[in-house]
């Protein structure tokens, strides 16, 4: 079969695209840990308190063990609630220990949200109807910023939280 010479130069270029791709995804994977949240377990999203872990009680940071920590998060236009402190004020900061386990649970009440913790692996799509889980160990002390990076309407950009690992 006789291949014209552009013929071979762009299927060269087609395959070495594929690898690079390819290297991309697997780096992401396997090496900086990158998976998507599991979000099979469905809920009423009119009624998320029905579930135990979005109780108004049950939300922010808990320790479940020695080192393992979950941290429970309803979504909505335009705020995550992590509960409330001993003051009765509102959490903005999960302060983490280095080295913990960390599950994070987090639903929506109305629209698709996103929650990114800058600079790990956490970064989940938060859809109304679902539940989001996504487990991974704070590795590095530092302050992490929480943001929501779906589109979710024109308070968007004033979703947002931290993580101080310490
Ligand atoms: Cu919530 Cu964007």
């Amino acid at each position: 079969m006789h291949l014209h010479k552009y013929e071979k130069i762009w299927l060269a270029f087609g395959m070495a695209s594929l690898v690079v791709f390819l290297l991309v995804i697997g780096f992401a994977a396997f090496w900086k840990g990158t998976h998507p949240q599991s979000s099979l377990d469905m809920i009423d999203q009119n009624n998320i308190e029905a579930y135990d872990n979005f109780k108004p009680e049950n939300l922010g940071l808990q320790e479940v063990a020695d080192g393992k920590y979950k941290v429970n998060i309803v979504a909505s236009t335009f705020n995550y609630d992590f509960g409330v402190d001993k003051d009765e004020k509102p959490v903005k900061t999960i302060r983490i220990p280095q080295g913990s386990t960390v599950l994070f649970t987090i639903t929506t009440k109305d629209v698709v949200h996103g929650f990114q913790v800058a600079g790990t692996n956490v970064n989940m799509m938060v859809e109304p109807g679902h539940i989001s889980r996504y487990e991974t160990v704070m590795k590095k002390k530092g302050e992490y910023t929480i943001v929501c990076n779906e589109y979710c309407g024109i308070g968007h950009h004033q979703m947002f939280g931290k993580v101080e690992v310490y």
